[in-house]
This record gives C-alpha cells, sequence and structure tokens, in this order.
C-alpha cells in the first residue's frame, strides 16, 4: 500500500513536472524571437588586396560573432565580437518567425560605393561605416537583411571603404543602429500555371520621409527587364504590379500576372535609400504535376493468343523531363522492370499552355504463366515527392475455356441424370433378384 501511494505521489510530481516544462517551453517558444536577446552570428569578414596585375581579389574570413540585442552601454558577450544594435524604429526580431534553430544570422561589411554622405537622422555622421546582417530561415520561410550603421570614436584617415576596412578585434564591441531592413518572405517561389502568386517584399526605414527607390526587375537567360518602379522624391512610377499607395507603409509586393512560361526567372526587389542599396532575388519556377492514366481498368481480362496495347500517360507536366517505367510483379512476389526494348514512348508533346504529355506503351500477349501479374506504371516527376503508380491485374485464360466449361458440365450433369435413372433400375434389379 505505501509503495503504491509513493508511487502515485512520484507520478504526480513527473506529470506536474512535464506540464509546467510544456508551458515555460511553449511561453518561450511562442515568444522568444520576438523578444530574443542576442543571436549567435557569422561576421564574413573580408580582405581586399590589389595583386600584382591590378586586379582586386578578396579574401573571405569567417570570424565568431554575437548579434546583441539593447542599449548603448550594455557590455560586450565574449569572447566573441558583439554587435550591439540599440533601440531605433527598426526592429527586425518583429518579423522573426518560427525558432532560433532555424536561423541562420550572417553579417558582412557593407560598401556604399564611393557615395559620401550623412544618414539623415541625429546623431550620424559622414564618416560612418555599415553592415549589413542578413537572418535567414533555413526552411525558406524568409531572408531579412538589416543596414547598422556604426560611427566609430574619430574619423578615419582617408576613406574607408572595401580597400581599406576599418579594423574589427576579436573581443571588440560595436555598437549600431538598424538604419534600414529590407526583407521577403517568400524568397523563392514554385508556382503552377495561370497563377498570380504575389512575390513579397517589404521595407522599413529609421527615419520619416526617407528618399526611397523601389525598383522590380526580371532576369531571364542574362536579360534584365525593368517591371516597375517607383521614387519617393518625384512621386512617380513606371510599370505596375505594385499598389504605388502600400509602399509609404513600406509594402512592395509584386503582383504578377498570370503566370506564362515567359514567367519564369529571377525577380529582383530592391529598395535604395542613398547611400543605402537593399535588394532581394527571388527565383520563380513554374511547376505542374503530371496527372497519370492507364487506357484499362484496374482489371485486365485476356485470352491467350490474343493481344492489347496498354498505353500509360503523363499529362500536362511541367518541366520537362519526366520518367516512366512499367514493372510487373507476381502476387507476392518482388518486382521486376519490363524489358525496355518492349516499352516504346511517344514523344513529348506540348500544349499551348506551355505544358508536356508523354506516353509509355507496350504489346501484352500473356501466356497462361502470367495471369495473376500486377502490372504497375510509375511516373516520377520533378514537381512529385514520390512517383505516382498506376496498376492493374491481369487475367489470362485459354482461348476456348468456355467451350471447355460447357463441355465439362455436361459430361457431369449428364452423368447424374444417367445415374439418378439408372440407380432405382439397378436397385430395383437387385431387390427382384433377392426375391427369387
Ligand atoms: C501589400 O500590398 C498588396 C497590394 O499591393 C496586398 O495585396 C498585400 O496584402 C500587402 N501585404 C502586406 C503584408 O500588407
Amino acid at each position: 500500500m505505501i509503495v503504491l501511494r509513493t508511487r502515485i505521489h512520484n507520478m504526480f510530481w513527473t506529470i506536474g513536472g512535464f506540464i509546467l516544462a510544456l508551458v515555460c517551453l511553449g511561453v518561450n517558444g511562442s515568444q522568444s524571437l520576438r523578444d530574443v536577446q542576442w543571436l549567435p552570428c557569422q561576421f564574413v569578414d573580408e580582405k581586399v588586396q590589389i595583386n600584382e596585375e591590378g586586379h582586386t581579389e578578396t579574401k573571405y574570413i569567417h570570424r565568431e560573432s554575437v548579434l546583441r540585442f539593447g542599449k548603448d552601454g550594455d557590455s560586450a558577450l565574449h569572447p566573441a565580437i558583439t554587435f550591439l544594435v540599440t533601440g531605433s524604429k527598426v526592429d527586425m526580431r518583429r518579423y522573426l518567425e518560427g525558432s532560433e534553430d532555424t536561423l541562420q544570422c550572417e553579417i558582412r561589411r557593407y560598401s556604399t560605393g564611393g557615395i559620401v554622405m550623412r544618414w539623415p537622422v541625429a546623431g550620424a555622421q559622414e564618416y560612418d561605416v555599415w553592415f549589413t546582417c542578413t537572418l535567414r530561415h533555413t526552411q525558406g520561410l524568409f531572408v531579412i537583411t538589416s543596414f547598422l550603421r556604426y560611427t566609430p570614436a574619430a574619423p578615419a584617415q582617408g576613406q574607408v571603404d572595401f580597400l581599406q576596412w576599418m579594423s574589427v578585434s576579436d573581443r571588440d564591441l560595436l555598437t549600431t543602429t538598424a538604419a534600414m531592413v529590407v526583407l521577403t518572405r517568400t524568397p523563392s517561389v514554385e508556382v503552377g500555371f495561370l497563377k498570380e502568386p504575389e512575390l513579397h517584399c517589404q521595407f522599413a526605414v529609421d527615419h520619416k520621409l526617407p528618399n526611397a527607390t523601389v525598383e522590380w526587375r526580371l532576369q531571364r537567360h542574362g536579360e534584365r527587364t525593368k517591371l516597375f518602379s517607383y521614387s519617393s522624391r518625384t512621386g512617380k512610377s513606371e510599370g505596375k504590379g505594385v499598389t504605388v499607395k502600400t509602399i509609404a507603409g513600406g509594402n512592395a509586393s509584386f503582383k504578377l500576372e498570370p503566370t506564362r512560361k515567359h514567367s519564369e526567372g529571377t525577380y529582383v526587389c530592391s529598395v535604395m535609400v542613398p547611400p543605402l542599396y537593399g535588394s532581394h532575388d527571388i527565383p520563380l519556377s513554374l511547376s505542374e504535376q503530371p496527372r497519370v492514366s492507364l487506357n484499362v481498368g484496374s482489371t485486365l481480362s485476356m485470352v491467350i493468343g490474343q493481344d492489347q496495347k496498354l498505353i500509360c500517360e503523363a499529362e500536362s507536366y511541367y518541366p520537362l523531363d519526366v520518367d516512366i517505367e512499367w514493372y510487373r510483379e507476381p502476387h507476392g512476389g518482388s518486382p521486376t522492370p519490363l524489358f525496355l526494348k518492349n516499352v516504346l514512348y511517344s514523344s513529348h508533346r506540348i500544349h499551348q499552355d506551355g505544358t508536356y504529355s508523354l506516353s509509355a506503351f507496350f504489346y501484352l500477349q500473356p501466356g497462361l504463366e502470367d495471369s495473376g501479374y500486377k502490372y504497375t506504371c510509375r511516373v516520377s516527376h520533378k514537381s512529385l515527392l514520390t512517383p505516382v503508380r498506376k496498376s492493374f491485374y491481369l487475367v489470362a485464360t485459354e482461348p476456348d475455356s468456355t467451350m471447355w466449361y460447357i463441355a465439362v458440365f455436361g459430361f457431369i450433369i449428364a452423368m447424374l441424370v444417367i445415374l439418378c435413372y439408372m440407380l432405382p433400375q439397378v436397385l430395383a434389379g437387385r431387390r427382384s433378384k433377392k426375391m427369387f
């Protein structure tokens, strides 16, 4: 009895602890990223040199760093380089989703490309140094790029740029503010034909009425087309796809026309607020799953000696190519592919909408030993996680089997009739014999 009570007691605490842990994890899980205090981050430092031939050579050096969210005066998180991001109107954490282990953080140096100008906020200097911080969701939910402004204690000698970066030591603390953020929640898009996907692009700047230019370009086969542009300075826009009214709120999402083959390519959203240029490349690819069908039902009855054309058709898929295989398996056995020489393929048919169709067929002339086999057509395509399978069972019968059955049945019935008539007579005969 005591043992039992102890057990129940223990169980109570175990379950209680478990629930408590769940509650804590739940609270943490739902809020952790939006007010996360720090994130491990890789600082991709670079060394640019001019080699003997006069070309610039960039060497990338991966260094450990920490992105710390806090306020001016917060301490460094040794032993790494600390990028302290102090409060501004722009908070990259606001856009985060998921958990910390699905997040990749990378900090790079940012060159303003020779433009020397003061960022129009209080405290900014002409000699400010810029870094970008990119937060990437590992499963492709978003990519967020933030521009971090750092004011060195004193102006450097000469211009600080990619040929002469400000040096950062291993235990340095750099107090920065986020000046601009550009993000997309559609880092890559896969979509069917005649769809109207929206390519997400959003930005925020730390001061009111920034001098911003928003642009969308399409890059395809080395060709560039401007799809849309808007400048807040002139208030003029060109092209379509973005609602101009929403840009002021930081929404620069682009709505595509119904997708066709030539919609494929890389869409580039860019936001320029001099001297900053933020952009995201959004590759868009078209994809349609094949519809797979056989020209027979799930059971095929055939008479030995007959032949039948069996067609497996994969219709309306995109892009090329598709894999169609025929194989067969006995009941309870393992599948074996049909000989390639027996299977023939049609050529790819192209439809008006740009999708393709292909069929694979063979002629079946079964023997009695083929009866009970399962024949399967398997179609694999880029758009399918697992191949599509369609099967039928073969029932093969002897050519004159009906006649044979009729004969056997007839014989049995005749025998029965004979027996029924003859038996009483035979028995009667015996009886009469006995009487003598
Ligand atoms: C952005 O604006 C488009 C219209 O251009 C709208 O469809 C979309 O919902 C907006 N997105 C956000 C995140 O507000």
